[in-house]
């Protein structure tokens, strides 16, 4: 509990009304109440958060945040800037439980979400983790005002949509334990260039707390290379082979895939090893459960426990290769949730991997901020799933007309939008098919993914 006096305190604010104690667990949307909690007044395009206190307080808030004063409701805390003081309260939230409490932080263009949801299996204790990716400047205010006396982990999902972000958000909550996944082409039209991409990660190595350790993909040359401004110690991982002369501390050795799709490994650290095998589908996974264990093996968890975790963990977040196979036969791959051409490529061979001697199809939309480099990546799409053997490429909208120019053209059909895309599947489709749906979220493929994968 945290009396309105104290958040006032905090954030540089005023009481109006009774200055009650209330839980600490804010939230922002008023049809979503979190009982005692205070509710957080943001004005969105659509709707003002200020509209609502009225509505969130009756139905259970224990106060608002507010930049000015409401009529006829209470009690509030009134500042000048709601989503900078909801930072700073965060930040002292943290600071007051930092004693019993270590932070993780994890950025990178891909796997930061497959990451935090691999360490919530793999921590102990009670741990409190980013829910979905709310990873900006108003996700990890609420995830951090989530953590209490008893909480033992903090892990923070990192995103960043230029230089700077992250750099705020570990201000706010320096981490104990910061983990870079990758530097791809993700957003690469805002940062422009992939070294300034590169540059906004390395934030998070940078803002790390006193003492703090830097966890790197040694696999990645622009992430391994963020050793160079670690304040502290440096915890590598990677996948073998690697070269002898540039060892890791956390490594995978013999990595196979089953014919699901799912990477088995050994998983080597400290001069110890257990077997892993991934609930996650697709090799790209290793990598992120590379990470998990180095975040774990550094906070002293023993190895037969990490594998033991790591193992039999699936997908805890819709739309990210999970696989269904319906009662006809059809298996279907929904990795719609989003798409940059890394993971793009990692979803087309995890098609063709599973596959095996099934007719693969895939069913490809557009990969959205990729500024000028969109049409050559998406050509370079259609030139990959072509090199893989894909059997058949359904490419929805303009974008992605790019991919199918690139493709076989007797194998290949263009779709103009998800309607076109929705008849062509319903006429292509036949028992035994594996079907990859992937593209960017704001293509909405996840929808036809539904509706498939749903029938099943
Ligand atoms: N190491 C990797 N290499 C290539 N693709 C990956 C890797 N890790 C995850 N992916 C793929 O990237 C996509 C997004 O994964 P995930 O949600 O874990 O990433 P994220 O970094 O949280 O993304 P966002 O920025 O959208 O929050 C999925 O398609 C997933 O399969
Ligand atoms: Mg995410």
């Amino acid at each position: 509990m945290i009396r309105l006096g104290e958040i006032a305190a905090a954030c540089g604010g005023t009481v109006l009304g009774e200055d009650r104690a209330i839980s600490p667990e804010a939230f922002i949307d008023s049809r979503a109440v979190v009982p005692g909690g205070l509710f957080c007044a943001f004005r969105g395009e659509r709707s003002d958060g200020h509209d609502h206190v009225a509505a969130a307080l009756d139905s259970g808030a224990g106060a608002a945040l507010v930049d000015h004063p409401v009529e006829g409701t209470g009690p509030l805390v009134v500042v000048d800037d709601v989503q900078v003081a909801m930072g700073r309260l965060a930040a002292a939230h943290v600071a007051r439980l930092r004693d019993s409490l270590t932070v993780v932080a994890v950025t990178g263009s891909v796997g930061k979400t497959t990451t935090k949801d691999l360490l919530a299996a793999v921590l102990p204790g009670p741990t409190v983790v980013t829910r979905g990716s709310l990873n900006n400047e108003i996700g990890l205010p609420l995830t951090a005002l989530r953590a209490t006396p008893d909480t033992r982990h903090l892990v923070l999902e990192m995103g960043a949509d230029k230089e700077g972000d992250i750099a705020y958000l570990t201000s706010l909550v320096p981490p104990d334990v910061s983990v870079v996944l990758a530097v791809a082409r993700a957003h690469l039209g805002v940062f422009g260039g992939i070294e300034r991409v590169a540059e906004a990660k390395q934030e998070i190595v940078r803002g790390l707390g006193p003492g703090g350790t830097a966890v790197l993909n040694a696999d990645d040359h622009r992430v391994a290379a963020m050793a160079a401004v670690a304040p502290g110690a440096v915890v590598r991982f990677g996948r073998e082979p690697r070269p002898a002369d540039d060892p890791v501390t956390v490594a995978a050795s013999d990595v196979r895939l089953d014919e699901g799709g799912h990477a088995s490994f050994t998983l080597r650290a400290g001069g110890g090893s257990a077997p892993v095998t991934l609930g996650l589908v697709g090799a790209h996974h290793v990598s992120n459960a590379l990470a998990a264990a180095a975040v774990a093996h550094t906070l002293g968890v023993p190895l037969p426990d990490v594998a033991r975790a790591l193992s039999g963990r699936a997908a805890s977040s819709p739309h990210r290769m999970s696989v269904t196979t319906r009662a006809d036969g059809i298996t279907i791959i929904d990795d719609a949730y989003n798409a940059n051409p890394d993971s793009m490529a990692a979803a087309l061979r995890t098609l063709t991997a599973i596959a095996h001697g099934r007719r693969s199809v895939a069913v490809v939309g557009a990969m959205l901020e990729l500024g000028d480099a969109e049409v050559e990546e998406h050509a370079a799409v259609g030139a990959l799933a072509a090199d893989l053997g894909v059997d058949r490429l359904i490419a929805v909208g303009q974008l992605a007309s790019h991919a199918a120019g690139e493709f076989p053209p007797d194998r290949v059909r263009r779709c103009a939008d998800l309607d076109a895309a929705r008849a062509a599947l319903a006429e292509e489709l036949r028992a035994g098919d594996v079907v990859l749906i992937k593209a960017s979220n704001g293509s909405r493929l996840w929808t036809l993914a539904d509706e498939w994968a749903g029938e099943a």
